[in-house]
């Protein structure tokens, strides 16, 4: 049995917290996190050289430190596993060379690219893009409610971030299956630790990606049109006269918003899928009134956090709780973690969708990097659940089945939930067969 086969109670017993350790096994993660936030809540992790923390008003600090002199955001995309001799010469070869923008960035030049990219997606304008949503999340159930089985994840939700994402950025239709197939290998190759020919084979993808996104920007530099790339070509044109304009930067960003726009939010909807069907009471209670469903978005956020860690750098040395952080070390702070605090979270362990203070989960982050796609990914999640709580209520989880996730540091999501239900018995008698 290896060590991550191992339940964390047993590999625990004589070990110490920092040698146990394993962000890449999404099954003990939660069990090894109570016991770390008791005995030892910062910690290093010598294998992968991070400083981890795990409470939550340790990693509140650190968001609200971000930026500022002593914690930097710069880091956050670093490979946790440098790219091989073979990948690096894909990647050079494809002239692939990927800037710090936004999510890596610090001030002074953090806060007008950000604006830039959150004039078309905060919250009022998000709203406007709720008929194309629920259009392309009916006609995603159309295609399976009369099949009487499913995986919720593969059939239904796997294509609708995408192609919310891609529809925002104006990748045409035609394009999108393409594009979705390059970034296939993205989250692997950046927070996984794939093997040399797994490393090859993404990068081959990425490279085809960096392609497309080099073309779908320089497509809008002389003809801006719509969409948020266009936006945002515009806006930094503008700014200064253009002192922070690259196409470098651009190139950068729509690789990242293609990225960070659908894998998010596809793994938040399976993992709250297999959050609520094994809680059925509440399963039920959403189905029977769909205006528990934003809260029980954010209670599933917390409860399952898709993105469990993320990454900092410290610029000075930096005191948390009575660890002394040595500057320059790359710190993790561990958001599913401190969504189990039960120091904020009473039973922290549990779901429970009418918990009052849900709200505060750290799923997308703290402070001037908090998740410019919030808003956006709410509305999914939102109309996700809503047409399929209406029209499947009495899915039922296939007993027994292999939860799978994919071992990444920092994306966790189910990779399939499958269901069955009676066809017959479907709500609307224009969903039977
Ligand atoms: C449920 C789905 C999502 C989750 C859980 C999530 C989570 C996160 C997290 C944890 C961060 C880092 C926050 C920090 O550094 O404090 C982040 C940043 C970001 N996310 Fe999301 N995200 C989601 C969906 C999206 C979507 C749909 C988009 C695009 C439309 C998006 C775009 C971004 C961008 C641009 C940033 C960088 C913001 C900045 O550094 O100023 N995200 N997200």
């Amino acid at each position: 049995m290896t060590t991550a086969e191992r339940p964390v109670g047993e590999i625990g017993e004589n070990g110490s917290i920092c040698d146990i350790w394993d962000p890449l096994n999404p099954h003990t993660m939660y069990d090894f996190y109570t016991r770390a936030r008791a005995e030892q809540p910062v910690f290093h992790n010598p294998r992968l050289g991070f400083w981890v923390v795990t409470r939550y008003a340790d990693i509140d600090e650190i968001e609200n430190l971000t930026g500022g002199d002593t914690v930097s955001a710069n880091g956050a995309l670093n490979l946790i596993r440098p790219p091989c001799p073979a990948a690096l010469e894909v990647i050079v070869e494809a002239g692939i060379k990927v800037d710090n923008s936004i999510v890596d960035e610090d001030p002074p030049d953090h806060a007008p690219k950000r604006n830039a990219l959150r004039e078309r997606l905060h919250g009022k304008i998000v709203q406007t893009y709720e008929p194309q949503i629920r259009e392309l999340v009916t006609r995603k159930l159309d295609g399976i409610v009369a099949r009487g089985e499913a995986d919720l994840v593969r059939d239904y939700v796997h294509e609708i971030p995408a192609w919310v994402i891609f529809q925002l950025m104006g990748v045409p239709e035609a394009d999108m299956e393409m594009v979705r197939e390059y970034a296939k290998g993205n989250g692997k190759f950046g927070f996984g630790i794939p093997t040399d020919a797994e490393q090859v084979e993404d990068a081959q993808g990425i490279a085809k990606y960096w392609e497309y996104a080099k073309r779908h920007v320089d497509a809008r530099l002389d003809d801006p049109g719509e969409g948020i790339m266009s936006h945002y070509i515009q806006r930094l044109r503008e700014f200064e006269d253009g002192r922070l304009f690259s196409v470098q930067d651009c190139y950068t960003v729509m690789l990242q918003l293609l990225f960070a726009g659908h894998e998010t939010t596809t793994n938040s909807a399976g993992n709250a899928f297999r959050a609520l069907l094994e809680h059925r009471d509440q399963w039920d209670a959403v189905c029977a009134d769909p205006s528990l469903i934003p809260a029980a978005v954010d209670e599933c956020l917390r409860f399952a956090t898709p993105v469990p860690h993320w990454r900092r750098t410290t610029l000075k040395p930096l005191t948390v709780g009575d660890v002394v952080i040595p500057a320059g070390e790359t710190v993790m702070i561990a958001l599913a973690s401190g969504n189990h605090d039960e120091h904020v979270f009473p039973h922290g362990d549990q779901l429970d969708i009418h918990r009052a203070n849900a709200r505060k989960h750290l799923a997308f982050g703290r402070g001037r990097h908090r998740c410019l796609g919030e808003q956006l990914a709410l509305l999914e999640l939102k109309v996700i659940l809503e047409e399929l709580t209406r029209r499947l209520p009495h899915v039922q989880l296939v007993p027994d089945q292999e939860w799978i996730y994919n071992p990444n540091v920092s994306h966790r999501g189910v990779e399939h939930v499958l269901v069955t239900w009676d066809p017959s018995t479907n709500p609307d008698p224009a969903d039977r067969p």
